[in-house]
């Protein structure tokens, strides 16, 4: 008798999660039922909020969903999500509602996510999740753009000199250094390789007529940023950029959360560029699980863009409804980037037979829930 509760015991010990999912009463609702993809829209937007580069994530499809009930009555969802990435940049005021998911054929991104959200009277909250993120292209796909690494030397260039560009040609009085490039890529075109960048500039502190080379970002909250797309060659390009009010867009921060990315000095002039990885893409936050919970999933997650893979809470930034700026300045419209939009809607065709079928009972799959997108 007391040899087996030990073993009980040491099992229950070893195997953590599992243990805690047994003493749980324990759901498993279908994957699209209202309350699961509500969970699922607070788990993105929190993710969105949690990662400081690149680009905003949306919803794709839910995967897989676990619901605990604890004594007292509060509720443990624990979900799998995929994601995938927009065209809207993590600091776009755009809400990720009406952000353009990028398609395969320019190479999608994908973020899995393990996420644990608690409920408790009502509200739902993340409190830990892991995320893996990989591209997806399509299969055969003759003369398509393929992503560069972020530090790739030619399509610098592009971007550097499209930089001095657009400094030329603003009018404005503020010089603008770049912030982030967030995705390159080249496509083979008759006469060569032709690139396509996209990237984050900000406002700094000098101004057309400054001789001096040593800007600095501004930081203030009347500062200016802006998001461009840009194609061509370093020698002839055209830039598109979408100018904001930094008041309209999200605080910085840095993924240590509380302290303001330091504002380093930029050669705007030479079109200077702040230090990149070598990858292809950023990365959603890999993983945040301050309690240690054990309810993710032990398979090992990936380690993140910053040196810090598991992040402290971020609190989720709230941005004020009605003070989306609309963009103020375009130079030239820019060719050839403009992404297909594909639509995952799938007509069903309604059957013809006789409504009175005497179907058999047999369980429909409810997870994984309907792709929203591809
Ligand atoms: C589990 O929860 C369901 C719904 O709340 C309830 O009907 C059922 O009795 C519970 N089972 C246990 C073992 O607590
Ligand atoms: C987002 O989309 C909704 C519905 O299509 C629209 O009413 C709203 O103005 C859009 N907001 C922005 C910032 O584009
Ligand atoms: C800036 O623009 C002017 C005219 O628009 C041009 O003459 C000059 O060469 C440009 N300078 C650079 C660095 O591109
Ligand atoms: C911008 O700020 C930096 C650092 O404070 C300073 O060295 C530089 O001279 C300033 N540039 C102008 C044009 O004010
Ligand atoms: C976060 O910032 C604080 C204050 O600057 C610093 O003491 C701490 O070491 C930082 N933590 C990480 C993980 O970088
Ligand atoms: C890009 O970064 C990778 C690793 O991060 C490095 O191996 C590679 O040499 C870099 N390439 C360039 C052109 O800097």
């Amino acid at each position: 008798m007391m040899s087996r509760l030990a073993i009980a015991l040491v099992l229950g010990l070893l195997t953590g999660a599992r243990a805690q999912l047994l003493l749980h009463n324990v759901t498993r609702p279908p994957c699209d039922a209202p309350d699961v993809k509500a969970a699922a829209l607070v788990a993105q937007d929190y993710l969105n909020g949690q990662h400081t580069h690149g680009y905003k994530y949306a919803l794709n499809q839910i995967d897989n969903i676990k619901i605990l009930t604890k004594p007292d009555g509060s509720e443990i969802y624990l979900m799998e999500v995929d994601l995938l990435e927009t065209t809207c940049h993590v600091l776009d005021p755009t809400p990720v509602a009406n952000c353009t998911v990028r398609p395969k054929v320019v190479t999608a991104v994908e973020g899995d996510c393990d996420v644990v959200l608690r409920k408790v009277g009502g509200v739902m909250s993340v409190t830990a999740f892991k995320c893996k993120t990989e591209e997806s292209t399509e299969d055969l796909c003759v003369g398509c753009a393929s992503l560069l690494p972020l530090n790739d030397t030619a399509g610098l260039a592009m971007v550097s000199a499209s930089l001095v560009t657009f400094n030329n040609r603003t009018g404005k009085e503020s010089l603008f250094a770049i912030m982030e490039v967030g995705r390159m890529s080249t496509q083979v075109v008759s006469g060569g390789a032709r690139y396509l960048a996209e990237y984050v500039i900000v406002e700094t502190n000098c101004t057309a007529d400054d001789s001096d080379d040593n800007c600095v970002p501004l930081t203030n909250a009347m500062a200016q940023r802006g998001f461009c797309q840009v194609a061509g060659v370093s020698s002839l390009h055209s830039i598109q950029c979408n100018i904001f009010a930094a008041s309209s867009m999200m605080p910085i921060v840095d993924t240590n959360g509380t302290v303001p990315v330091p504002a380093p000095v930029v050669h705007v002039h030479a079109g200077n560029l702040p230090k990149v990885h070598g990858l292809r893409h950023h990365k959603l936050t890999a993983l945040h699980d301050p309690d240690l919970s054990g309810l993710l999933s032990a398979e090992s997650g990936e380690s993140g863009e910053s040196e810090e893979s598991i992040v402290p809470v971020v609190p989720v930034v709230v941005v004020p409804v009605g003070t989306e700026a609309a963009p103020v300045f375009v130079v030239d419209p820019v060719v050839g980037t403009d992404a297909p939009v594909v639509s995952g809607v799938v007509k069903r065709e309604a059957p013809d037979s006789p409504a009175i079928v005497s179907a058999p009972l047999v369980p429909v799959p409810v997870c994984p829930g309907k792709k929203i997108f591809f």
